[in-house]
């Protein structure tokens, strides 16, 4: 297969994670806290939103430079008119080997239920659904609308049904909130053929409040989970890969957990992430991103704009979650950012922003899309 564009620590460029709203119908108190993202706020304006088009011809260009990966994020992707039409347009797309990309979404699954069916005809190979609680009160809790955790159990099923599997389901673990169900988790889903990955609640954007105590360590986790269910460890099936895989000894299906905060995976980041207005953003905690809709909207060539996307990643140097774990192994230590220091010219992260207070400008989860 052909190579794809490495960057500055030899890293390819394998996956564009592309969000295509900031908007969301939950107010996750982790994610977007309506105290934040109440009635007053400002989210895109349609205008400001890539097209279809746009998207499409960013994903073209990406998928000449390497990307063999298209994940749709949001905000909450199904909240996108159309999106249906967008799949259909990015199922078209070839990697220069001829092969169709790998296409995936990330939903918080409240519009499966009505929309899986016609996502699975445009194309959509597979969904990933997130779901932190399966306790009804607690999970009005989090999502703070009062959405009802059966409409999500209902939304995987229908995505199940409608051929969009195998199906990832994303728990985020916050110490004190859900943690005393990790085990039930589990259970819920061994045997379902649905694969569920524990995520440790990263210090992403400005708006969650992060302390480290409420991490909860996915070693923690599979130690929880295999003192009752004997787990294996699956090797990764292909390098870049966020979650170590586990498998229940009994054959009964796997777990995997997504360690960014104990086991940083910057080493083999082959990601790069496109906002709903067009910015590129070559890691997860930058803080500034690189406006490609400029050079859509300024009349720029596909061979201009594959120039651009190569140079900013071929000057590529993030490694965010990595400077965290070695800042915050230093017993008590802030994370990486708070007082500026080793970041270089091209490092886009918040570390390399000195003095401005790691909590302020970071993009957040819900602009950016995990
Ligand atoms: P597949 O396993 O191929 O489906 O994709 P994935 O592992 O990227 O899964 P997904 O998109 O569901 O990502 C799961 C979560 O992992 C995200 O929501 C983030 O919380 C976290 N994550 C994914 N990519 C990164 C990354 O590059 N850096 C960090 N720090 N966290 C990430
Ligand atoms: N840490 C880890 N994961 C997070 N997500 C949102 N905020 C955080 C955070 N602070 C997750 C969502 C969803 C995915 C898109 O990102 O729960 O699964
Ligand atoms: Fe919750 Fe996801 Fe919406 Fe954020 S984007 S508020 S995590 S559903
Ligand atoms: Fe990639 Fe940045 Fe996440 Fe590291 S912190 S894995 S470089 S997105």
């Amino acid at each position: 297969t052909s190579p794809g564009r490495v960057d500055a620590l030899g890293r390819e460029l394998r996956d564009l994670r592309i969000s295509v709203t900031d908007r969301c119908n939950f107010r996750c108190v982790y994610c977007m806290p309506k105290e934040i993202f109440g009635r007053d706020y400002q989210f895109l304006e349609r205008s400001e939103l890539l097209t279809f088009e746009e998207i499409t011809r960013l994903a073209a260009i990406a998928a000449g430079l390497g990307v063999r990966k298209l994940r749709l994020t949001g905000g909450e992707p199904l909240l996108r008119r159309g999106i249906e039409d967008l799949v259909a347009m990015l199922a078209e797309l070839r990697t220069p080997d001829g092969e169709p990309l790998d296409l995936a979404l990330t939903t918080n699954g409240s519009a499966l239920p009505v929309k899986a069916a016609a996502l699975k005809a445009a194309g959509l190979g597979r969904v990933t659904v997130s779901l932190d609680s399966l306790d009804e009160a607690r999970f009005q809790a989090i999502n703070d609308v009062r959405f009802p955790v059966s409409r999500v159990l209902d939304g995987i099923a229908a995505a199940a049904e409608a051929g969009l599997g195998p199906i990832k389901v994303n728990t985020v673990v916050k110490r004190g909130v859900n943690d005393d169900e990790v085990l039930g988790l589990a259970e819920h889903f061994r045997g379902t053929g649905h694969a569920l990955r524990f995520i440790e609640y990263m210090d992403v954007g400005s708006s969650n409040g992060w302390a480290l105590e409420e991490v909860v360590p996915s070693a923690e986790i599979v130690a929880r989970i295999g003192a009752v269910h004997p787990l294996d460890p699956v090797p990764p099936d292909h390098p870049g890969e966020t979650a170590r895989r586990w498998r229940y000894r009994d054959g009964s299906g796997e777990i995997g957990v997504i360690s960014s905060v104990t086991q940083a995976f910057c080493g083999s980041c082959t990601r790069a992430r496109l906002s709903a207005e067009g910015r590129l953003f070559t890691c997860l905690f930058a803080t500034t991103g690189f406006d490609l809709r400029a050079l859509l909207r300024g009349g720029a060539s596909d061979a201009e704009i594959s120039d651009a996307l190569s140079e900013l990643w071929g000057g590529r140097e993030d490694r965010y979650s990595e400077r965290r774990s070695e800042f915050t192994a230093a017993a008590g230590a802030p994370a990486p950012g708070s007082e500026g220091g080793e970041g270089s010219a091209t490092d886009t992260t918040a570390a390399a922003t000195a003095d401005a207070g790691r909590t302020r400008q970071r993009i957040e989860m819900s602009y950016i899309g995990g």
